[in-house]
């Protein structure tokens, strides 16, 4: 059974990974309303594993005699300056992700609820792939420069793969 303390903080991530998928897909369609189909493409994708992670804590959280919570999400922003500062939004929302996840890790050593732990060590891994291949993204696009959004815009679709390649996916 969970605790009330482990209960609230997973049902806070429920929200943090609703959001998530909800910001990416904003982003999908910021991009796909400017001409850039692959930029899209990784944005739908990248919002679907956002709702699979969602669901992973929303089905634990009931599974160990919780109760999930279905939140209200705020509304995300709409309009981007370029994609460069799309994806530095990524990177930053994914470290505020990252250090979410490590919040309740810490949280569940401290009560000692090693089931949760456990059950985390697959969001630590996760969040290192995510940062890691938003951070090949940047490097790409200021290898590319703002001039050639035609050539990335072609190249992002293999870009998360070679990412993932690169960690435990499971
Ligand atoms: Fe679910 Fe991108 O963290």
């Amino acid at each position: 059974m969970l605790n009330k303390k482990v209960e609230d903080i997973c049902n806070r991530q429920v929200e943090r990974e609703g959001y998530s998928a909800s910001l990416y897909l904003a982003m999908a369609s910021w991009a796909e309303t400017n001409g850039l189909s692959g930029v899209a493409g990784w944005m739908y994708n990248q919002s679907d594993e956002e709702r699979g992670h969602m669901l992973k804590f929303i089905k634990y959280i009931n599974e160990r005699g919780g109760k999930a919570v279905i939140p209200a999400l705020k509304k995300p922003q709409a309009e981007y300056k370029n994609v460069e500062d799309i994806f530095k939004e990524v990177l930053k929302h994914e470290e505020f992700i990252t250090a979410s996840i490590n919040e309740i890790v810490a949280l569940t050593l401290d009560e000692k609820d090693f089931n949760t732990h456990n059950f985390l060590q697959w969001f630590v891994m996760e969040q290192v792939e995510e940062e890691a291949s938003v951070r090949i993204i940047l490097d790409k696009l200021r290898l590319v420069g703002k001039n050639n959004m035609y050539e990335f815009d072609r190249d992002i679709v293999g870009l998360r793969k070679s990412a993932s390649n690169a960690t435990n996916k499971p």
